[in-house]
């Protein structure tokens, strides 16, 4: 459905990626008066494929292009007048940022400065401009076992990934403070979904079980995550983009939580009978390893906030979102077998081979 609104130049950082794939499909199918910018710089997590049904869309444009380029990102702000921004591109897996911290500065602190810095002329020119920067709920630290994050909760990240986000999240927050940017910043828990890349959890496992290689559990499997299904995620985004207040934060999760391990025992129950084989086949692949350092125990998310001013709620529940993921990776192997061809592959063995 085509919704009614004024035309925009929305520019979607990350959109090539796994939930920014699914926000720009999202606002260039739902705003045909939108112009649609898809800037990206198509890193290892970065796919085109992932938008091929839309690329010929009259309202989508691709721009590919690193954020940490300050002359890059003056030049296209030059040219293009933004009338929004809805920040994505990142570098996002815990792991690697454990074994190169100096990427996750780079892109999303180094990076992050560069778009509010381009940002500051058009929000100068544009009263109504929107800088929307998409955050986790990672910057937040690790709960015990009991209690929720909420957005008064204060920021004590534990892995150089939720320091890099808690930063830039202060660089927002900052940028509204002393330059009068308008902002928004909402926080997620883990995604699941169609196109995410097989480095995360569920995609990893999926993958693993349908090549019968181990599914790598670390430490004892009792950390605790909050699913969200992806396009969830985009939906509460579109929202808070549109009706969200300025300068604030919102919390968006699934009100899901699974520990590692049930959650694994689960998805290997699913893909025996997906794959025909037979009850507990897949649980065989099962394999403790080393723990992760710093690994958070447990992440929950209360998301009343944006429940009650914006009437958001998660629509899938998980049974019918890992049912979809499983069938998307299923029908998807060809997109599997691209994405893990190239220097995935080496950073796994170094990871996982060599314990
Ligand atoms: P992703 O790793 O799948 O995608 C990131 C995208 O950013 C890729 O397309 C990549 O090519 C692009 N990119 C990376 N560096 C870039 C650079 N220097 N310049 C331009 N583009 C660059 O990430 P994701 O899981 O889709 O996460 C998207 C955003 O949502 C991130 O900011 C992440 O912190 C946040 N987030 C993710 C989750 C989750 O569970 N995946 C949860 C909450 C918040
Ligand atoms: P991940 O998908 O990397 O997301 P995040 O670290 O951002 O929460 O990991 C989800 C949980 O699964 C986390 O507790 C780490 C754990 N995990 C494993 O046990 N084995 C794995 O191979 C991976 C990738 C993650």
């Amino acid at each position: 459905m085509d919704k009614k609104n004024s035309p925009k130049n929305i520019l979607i950082t990350g959109g090539a990626g796994f939930i920014g794939s699914h926000v720009v499909r999202l606002f260039v199918a739902e705003y045909g008066d939108y112009q649609i910018f898809n800037l990206d710089a198509l890193t290892y997590a970065g796919n085109l494929e992932n938008l091929k049904d839309i690329e010929q869309a009259p309202n989508y444009s691709f721009v590919k292009g690193d954020i940490t380029d300050a002359y890059f990102v003056n030049d296209l702000f030059s040219q293009i007048n933004f009338d929004g921004i809805i920040h994505l591109a990142a570098e996002s897996h815990v792991d690697r940022s454990i074994s190169d911290p100096l990427s996750f500065v780079r892109t999303n602190v180094l990076g992050t400065v560069n778009l509010l810095n381009a940002s500051l002329q058009l929000a100068k020119d544009n009263t109504d401009f929107l800088f929307y920067h998409i955050s986790t709920d990672e910057v937040f630290g690790s709960l015990g076992r009991e209690g929720f994050f909420n957005e008064s909760t204060a920021y004590d990240p534990n892995s150089p990934y939720s320091a890099s986000k808690a930063s830039s999240d202060h660089f927002v927050r900052a940028y509204g403070e002393t330059y009068g940017l308008p902002y928004i910043i909402s926080n997620c828990s883990n995604n699941y979904g169609p196109n995410q890349f097989p480095e995360k959890l569920i995609p990893l496992f999926i993958n693993n079980i349908i090549k019968n290689k181990p599914l790598p559990v670390y430490g004892d499997g009792n950390y605790t995550r909050d699913w969200l299904y992806v396009k969830d995620h985009a939906e509460a985004i579109d929202l808070v983009f549109h009706k969200g207040r300025k300068g604030e934060t919102y919390n968006i999760g699934g009100f899901n939580e699974w520990r590692n391990i049930e959650l694994t025992r689960l998805l290997c129950q699913l893909m025996d009978k997906k794959l025909g084989r037979k009850e507990g086949t897949s649980e065989k692949l099962i394999t403790f390893v080393k723990d992760r350092p710093g690994h958070d125990l447990r992440y929950a998310i209360d998301a009343s906030k944006i429940n009650k001013e914006l009437g958001w709620k998660p629509s899938v529940t998980f049974e019918e979102g890992l049912e979809m993921t499983i069938d998307w990776y299923f029908e998807n192997q060809e997109w599997l077998d691209h994405v893990t061809s190239g220097d995935y592959l080496e950073y796994y063995i170094k990871q996982y081979q060599t314990q």
